[in-house]
């Protein structure tokens, strides 16, 4: 790896937002450490990025995955926690394994992955948490969506504690992506709005520009959200 290279790690990058940036950080000469729950990331050329096994809902796996991210690297730069699901998007009322599987990915497992991390990220260096408006207390008028919603909701508030924990240390931005072209959910490549590369290239804006920490943005509208 080119020791000149700054170094990202960017969860669930297999495909949709996360794998555009991949794409985007590497074009931007970063070294890219992506994790799959497969462990593989075969379209990406391995002397750019490091393919890392990660299963948010398997503490094990995190272990491992952290086990492994200390030995092979000596820091991070940024640290982009992008993966996340949305089993019950557009449903009124999630069954319980939805609820389940969405507070394991997009909670759980995103703070007990992102804990011990935390000291290994460079002094003024970036996380940013891969969010949603829909997590927004103020912006809601719907009735649909309970667990991923209130997943985002408890998402945005761990950030808000990361902010004031780490005042002085480290970055934290917290990002709405946009309505963007990608699997999470059957209408969204239908009808979303943005490509996963302009997400990615609006994402890439928000992290490399001076922003102030603590601040939850929507990279579609290119705009703070409220919270
Ligand atoms: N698309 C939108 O319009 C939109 C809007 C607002 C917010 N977001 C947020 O943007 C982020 C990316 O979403 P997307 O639309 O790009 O979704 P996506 O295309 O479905 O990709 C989801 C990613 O999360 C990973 N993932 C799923 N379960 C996992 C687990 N148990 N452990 C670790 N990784 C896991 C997947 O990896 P594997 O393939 O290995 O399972 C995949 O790389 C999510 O946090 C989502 O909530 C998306």
């Amino acid at each position: 790896m080119d020791k000149d290279k700054k170094i990202a790690l960017i969860t669930g990058a297999s495909k949709g937002i996360g794998k555009a940036l991949a794409e985007k950080m590497m074009a931007e000469n970063y070294f890219v450490i992506g994790t799959s729950t497969s462990g593989m990331l075969p379209d990406f050329p391995t002397d750019q990025l490091f393919a890392l096994t990660l299963d948010l809902t398997d503490s094990k796996s995190i272990e491992n995955a952290h086990e492994i991210i200390f030995k092979k690297f000596d820091h991070l730069d940024v640290l982009i926690n992008n993966a996340g699901i949305g089993p019950d998007l557009g449903s009124p009322v999630p069954d319980q394994m939805s609820y389940d599987q969405t507070f394991e990915v997009n909670v759980k497992g995103t703070v007990f992955f992102t804990e011990p991390l935390l000291k290994f990220i460079k002094k003024n260096g970036k996380l940013i948490n891969i969010s949603s408006k829909m997590g927004s207390l103020n912006n809601c008028s719907s009735s649909d969506s309970i667990a991923y919603r209130m997943s985002k909701s408890a998402l945005n508030m761990y950030s808000k504690i990361l902010t004031n924990r780490l005042s002085g240390t480290l970055n934290v931005g917290i990002i709405h992506p946009g309505w963007v072209q990608t699997t999470i959910c059957e209408s969204n490549l239908k009808n979303a709005t943005l490509t996963t590369a302009q997400s990615a290239e609006n994402i890439y804006r928000f992290l490399s520009s001076d922003y102030e920490s603590g601040t939850y943005w929507d990279a579609e509208d290119e705009a703070p959200l409220l919270w």
